[in-house]
């Protein structure tokens, strides 16, 4: 699997869990907890498989269009990371502002999968190659295994 094809396989699953936390009522307390800690675990790895690996590589390889393109995806990053998921982890999971805080979260990430479907991994293929992408994707799988042990016993 090349570095793409994984990260679009993220996006999927995180879009996912997305749907089916916005899905729950004020009742699945303990669902809504669940999901919501699962979307952090997975939304914090794939970030940082990102900007770890493939978003220098972007901005490495690319011109100033690419520069402008790498600080607001990684913004939008930040907002979600440190502001967005904070906030709903802070949130009674039985009440109308949770599942308010979880339409803006899931809309901010559809928008940034969306452009980084459409702009930022088609500016990746063009420009990094094939084998690139396809070391990438290795890199990025070992380190996913490394990230989520440490998560198990964090
Ligand atoms: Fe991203
Ligand atoms: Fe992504």
């Amino acid at each position: 699997m090349n570095a793409i094809e994984l990260l679009i396989q993220d996006h999927q699953l995180v879009k996912k869990l997305l749907e089916e936390l916005s899905s729950t009522t004020e009742r699945a307390v303990k669902k809504r907890a669940e999901l919501l800690e699962r979307i952090k675990q997975e939304v914090s790895i794939h970030t940082a498989l990102e900007e770890q690996i493939l978003y220098p590589a972007i901005k490495q390889a690319g011109g100033k269009e690419e520069a402008k393109m790498y600080y607001e995806a990684k913004e939008e990053h930040r907002t979600v990371d440190s502001l967005v998921l904070p906030d709903l982890l802070a949130t009674e999971a039985g009440t109308v502002e949770f599942a308010g805080r979880v339409k803006v979260m899931k809309e901010l990430l559809e928008h940034h999968i969306e452009e980084e479907e459409s702009e930022l991994f088609p500016t990746a293929r063009k420009l990094l190659g094939k084998q690139a992408l396809e070391d990438m994707g290795q890199a990025m799988q070992a380190q996913k295994k490394l990230l989520k042990g440490e998560q198990r016993a964090a």
